[in-house]
This record gives C-alpha cells, sequence and structure tokens, in this order.
C-alpha cells in the first residue's frame, strides 16, 4: 500500500540499518508540508507514535499478565488540522490512499482496511465523551506494516495524540490512559482484531533507554532501565517478511483457549490462579488448552525473573530468559512459525545472548540480544540463512530504546 511507501527496506550490505528510522524533526516537517499542499493550509500540530518490540512477556496482555515492551525509533508522524464540519480526512504522505468519512460514521462497519485504525480511534474517543470536531489528517509511517511491529498501534495513537491536541486538552498520563483504551477499543471493534493492549500502553507511555513494565492486570506500569548500549550490547531486530496478520484466527483462537480455562477455573484472568501446578493439574485431559496455559505461567515467570536481573543491571543474563520464551512460544503457545525458528537458532548459533519471537507470532519479527562488536556477525549470518533457503532478504534493524507518543510542532 502506497500510504507506508516511505518504509522500504535497503537490502543489507554490511550495514546493519536495513530500516532507516528517519530524523524526527525532518519527518515532521515532511508530513507538514504534504499536509499543506493537499489542504492549502498549515497543519495545527503534528505528532509521532513509535512502533515497539516486545523484550519478553509474549501473549500476557490479554490474560492479565506482565509484559515488557520498548518502544522502536520507527515511528508513524501525524500532521494533524481541526475543521469546522463534521467531516474526517485521513491521507497518506503519498496522497492517493485517501479516507473521508463522517464524525458519526467511523464505527463498527463502517470503515474497512487501513482507515479503521485511523478513522475507528476517532469512533471510540467520541465513545468515551471526547467532543472531537472534523479533522485532517495526513500520515506517514516509518514502521513497517505486517512486520509485527505495531504499526497498527502507531498508527492509531499518532491519531489519537493529533486529536487531543487539537482538542486543546494537555496528554498528560491520565489522558493517555484513556487513549490506550480508545485505541484497544477501535482495533478490536472497528479493525476486527481483538488485541490486548500491550502495544497502545508502550506507544504511548515509552521512555527511551527504558522497557516499560506493563501490569495488564490493573494497568499499573514502571519504566525498568533498559540502555543495551550502554551494556556494549545491542538489540538486533530480523522481521521476518512472513505474513501475519491478527485479524486471522490463530491469535483470536489462543485468547479463547485462556479465556475458556480461566473460566473452567474458576477466575476472571489466568493471571488470578494462585497455584499454577494445581491449575494445570486440572486443565491435564485437554492437552491444548494445557499447553497454552503452560505457557502464560512459565512466561509470567519469565518476566518476572527478567525484571529482576535488569533491576539489578545485568543485561547480559537475561539472553536465556528470551530464549526459554521462545521456546515456549514455538512448542506450547505454537505461534512461531520456520522463519521466526531460523532466525532465533541462527542468531544463537553466531553467538547470540538469546532469541526470541516479539509480538503476536505467526510471522512477524524475531530479537537477538547481541554483543554490539557482534550485531555485523549475526545479520550477516542470518541474511546467509535466508538466502540459502531462497526466501526475500529479511528487514534488519538494531533498536535503541526510543521514546512514546509526543507532539513534534
Ligand atoms: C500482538 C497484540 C498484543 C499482544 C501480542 C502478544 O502484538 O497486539 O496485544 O497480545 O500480540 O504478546
Amino acid at each position: 500500500m502506497r500510504l507506508f511507501q516511505g518504509c522500504a527496506y535497503r537490502p543489507y550490505s554490511g550495514a546493519m540499518q536495513t530500516l532507516d528510522p528517519g530524523d524526527p524533526a525532518a519527518l515532521a516537517d515532511e508530513v507538514a508540508s504534504r499536509f499543506e499542499q493537499l489542504h492549502g493550509r498549515p497543519p495545527q500540530a503534528v505528532v509521532a507514535a513509535p512502533g515497539r518490540v516486545n523484550l519478553i512477556g509474549e501473549h500476557l496482555d490479554y490474560n492479565g499478565g506482565l509484559c515488557l515492551p520498548m518502544a522502536l525509533p520507527h515511528a508513524t508522524y501525524a500532521a494533524v488540522a481541526a475543521r469546522d464540519d463534521d467531516v474526517v480526512t485521513v491521507t497518506s504522505g503519498q496522497a492517493d490512499d485517501r479516507f473521508e468519512g463522517r464524525l458519526d460514521a467511523l464505527g463498527p462497519g463502517d470503515v474497512s482496511g487501513w482507515a479503521a485504525y485511523a478513522a475507528g480511534v476517532l469512533w471510540a474517543m467520541r465513545e468515551d465523551g471526547w467532543d472531537l470536531t472534523g479533522c485532517d489528517v495526513v500520515v506517514e509511517s516509518r514502521v513497517p506494516v505486517g512486520a509485527g511491529l505495531s504499526s497498527s498501534a502507531a498508527i492509531e495513537c499518532s491519531v489519537a495524540l493529533g486529536a487531543v491536541t487539537l482538542a486543546g486538552v494537555e496528554a498528560d498520563g491520565a489522558v493517555r490512559s484513556r487513549l490506550v483504551r480508545a485505541c484497544m477499543r477501535a482495533e478490536a471493534e472497528v479493525a476486527g482484531a481483538p488485541t490486548g493492549g500491550m502495544d497502545q500502553a508502550v506507544a504511548l507511555f515509552a521512555r527511551a533507554e527504558a522497557a516499560l513494565l506493563l501490569d495488564c492486570r490493573d494497568w499499573s506500569m514502571r519504566q525498568v532501565p533498559w540502555a543495551p548500549a550502554a551494556a556494549g550490547l545491542a538489540l538486533l531486530v530480523v522481521d521476518t517478511r512472513a505474513s501475519h496478520a491478527l485479524t486471522d484466527g490463530g491469535y483470536g483462537a489462543r485468547r479463547r483457549d485462556c479465556e475458556d480455562a480461566a473460566r473452567r477455573l474458576g477466575v476472571e484472568l489466568l493471571r488470578d490462579v494462585d497455584d499454577p501446578q494445581a491449575a494445570l493439574a486440572e486443565l491435564a485431559d485437554d492437552e491444548r488448552v494445557h499447553q497454552r496455559v503452560r505457557h502464560v505461567f512459565t512466561e509470567l515467570d519469565r518476566v518476572r525473573r527478567t525484571v529482576e536481573l535488569l533491576d539489578a543491571g545485568d543485561m547480559d543474563g537475561i539472553g536465556p530468559l528470551l530464549t526459554a520464551s521462545h521456546l515456549s512460544l514455538r512448542d506450547d503457545y505454537e505461534v512461531s512459525c520456520e522463519e521466526l525458528d531460523v532466525v532465533v537458532e541462527t542468531a544463537l548459533d553466531t553467538g547470540a545472548l538469546g532469541a526470541r519471537m516479539t509480538g503476536g507470532g505467526f510471522g512477524g519479527s524475531a530479537i537477538a540480544l547481541v554483543r554490539a562488536d557482534a550485531v555485523e556477525d549475526v545479520a550477516a549470518a542470518v541474511s546467509d540463512a535466508y538466502d540459502g533457503r531462497g526466501w526475500p532478504a529479511p528487514g534488519l534493524l538494531t533498536a535503541p530504546p526510543s521514546a512514546g507518543a509526543r507532539r513534534l510542532r
């Protein structure tokens, strides 16, 4: 789709960053001038919201568990201005992918495709009591689509923050929490992806040099020190280029298995289980559900151990936990795929301290924790592994933990 033309990968050629996040100030200027060309007036504001990777804590958000995502430097930029009628337009930076609708027709069933993420948020915000006017929005994304790096949450959160800015409201923590909810509703009810809120929360609350520990039981959060570069490490992100869509059945089926298991165990969410061993014994008659729930319990434990290590300044130490998370997602939760497994195995064989799929799975991206001086070796080995199998080249990025959604001008 032309909307995201800005994020084409360059082939790997010994230089790691195959997908440039761009300079935020320059990108803000670019999207502002596109806005002016299209609408004949300057935008009132330009905001940005980032994509993310999750360090650990996968498929735990909708179980009320813990997860530990961080923002990427790759973001979606949105230039916005109010209109004096009730029309909403959302246009790509390339101007040929345009949505137009009335404020009262942006809800479930009214909008489809990528526009559901943008327009759906305005619907969900109005449902939450926001008094919005019509507006023009021009978006430009540097977050690759379908890569499991939360391009959809980046669109939602940029539009949400843009709308709040137009409403003249300061985006403090309480407002951002409301926006997380609105973006989740838009994604579930308008776009049809029943996701768990981690992506929107990190897009709106991330800080540079930190990972966000999210407790999805009560939505409390804490910034956990995470600055791999300072420890001579790097987080390598590999977009497998294998297809990934959360509106397909696999994600929803996992979620339903967990909800059914919680019902059987007499709790609201799997997080509420006090005695995991007893709960697993109770589910022993259903092998699939037993496996899914075992992943949830063991992953929760891995997140806690990861956070303890990071709080103690031991970044190297988390490697084995990342790898164990991958194995659990592969074998118990069954959301990995051949490409993800090849990336993880190749990275580990080339000396990565740990590696795992990140995000929903079924394709998408993997992360590898590597020594800074080994990044090129791991990237080259992964590229070779792909080449040897005749697969299209993977997308490669290093990911310094970056800032969450913010106003740029
Ligand atoms: C996707 C969803 C998130 C989360 C992850 C798995 O990214 O959008 O809410 O459930 O999958 O951890």
